[in-house]
């Protein structure tokens, strides 16, 4: 069999196995991508515990902005300038939002919990991420999202998976482009820095799915499903989780990565355990800088407390 198809293969057979006990509705996009249905009462969470963070980084108040107020906000000028909000859109939790961003990663990782699946760690507590409203001659703040890439280009382990889901905002006009390789795949594809050229040489392999993530959708992707941030003119903006993360099927393999993302690796066992056994106390006012060590580290300062 044709090397790249039988590698291909093999990363299916594991990707296969990782997808088989989820207990919602889904079904294959693609190779190395599954689309779950998120039940009702999860996405609820989700979306709830969200909007209750975000109106904490907004008002500083304890108030709960409604759903037209909350999308006004996040759509002004003056979002983006929010001082806890980083260049690349990372919407970072701070003292005064510990409890708020406590309760969105309880409802996060409840949901990958029960979804049934096998994850040694995941790559940072969790991101936030904030994708602003289409702007015309627009410079993105991170250096791949808004071109086709992988994100083992940027650091991350050559078997990461990664979990995309959005929660608010133009959904459908703001969103994750997938693609999906032609024939086969070459591991030496996925690990490591590209230059420019590498990069669009490997890209030629992959084309283009007709798919927007719904609301209440998400997407387990493989490491080798090249992705890219598309916002079509007039989006809004939209607000999300991509979280990365290594299957416990790869704990005992040498992971190609970088120091700093490795470094950042928190296990699934403590952050499935928000609330129970985990509370995360962010440590950091809104003045606070981390060294992100090139956008590699993650830039969120916390303590971490055992509760019994
Ligand atoms: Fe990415």
């Amino acid at each position: 069999m044709n090397n790249r198809i039988s590698t291909l293969n093999n990363r299916e057979n594991k990707f296969n196995k990782f997808i088989e006990n989820i207990p919602f509705s889904g079904y294959k996009l693609g190779p190395g991508l599954y689309i779950v249905d998120i039940p009702e009462n999860y996405f609820n969470n989700i979306f709830h515990t969200a909007k209750q963070f975000l109106s904490k980084v907004i008002t500083r108040k304890s108030v709960l902005l409604g759903d037209a107020e909350l999308y006004d906000a996040i759509n002004s000028d003056e979002f983006s300038a929010i001082e806890c909000i980083t260049p690349s859109g990372m919407i970072l939790p701070k003292i005064y939002s510990s409890i708020e961003y406590n309760l969105l990663m309880k409802s996060f990782y409840d949901l990958m919990k029960d979804i049934n699946i096998n994850v040694e760690s995941w790559y940072s507590i969790m991101p936030l991420r904030y994708k602003a409203a289409y702007k015309e001659n627009y410079k993105p703040g991170i250096q791949y999202s808004h071109e086709l890439h992988l994100d083992s280009w940027t650091g991350f382990s050559n078997f990461a998976y990664c979990a995309f889901m959005p929660i608010i905002g133009d959904i459908s006009n703001n969103y994750i482009e997938f693609w999906e390789p032609i024939s086969g795949i070459d591991e030496s594809w996925i690990s490591g820095f590209k230059t420019i050229s590498e990069r669009n040489s490997i890209l030629n392999n992959f084309k283009k799915i007709d798919f927007k993530l719904s609301r209440s959708q998400l997407a387990f992707a493989d490491s080798y499903v090249v992705h890219k941030t598309n916002i079509l003119p007039g989006a809004g903006p939209r607000i999300g989780i991509d979280n990365l993360f290594r299957p416990q099927w790869a704990a005992s393999l040498a992971h190609i990565e970088n120091l700093h993302r490795n470094s950042d690796l928190r296990s699934h066992l403590e952050l499935t355990d928000i609330g129970i056994k985990s509370y995360y106390d962010f440590i950091d006012d809104d003045s606070a800088r981390r060294p992100s060590e090139g956008g590699l580290k993650s830039p969120v300062g916390f303590n971490y407390i055992q509760l019994k």
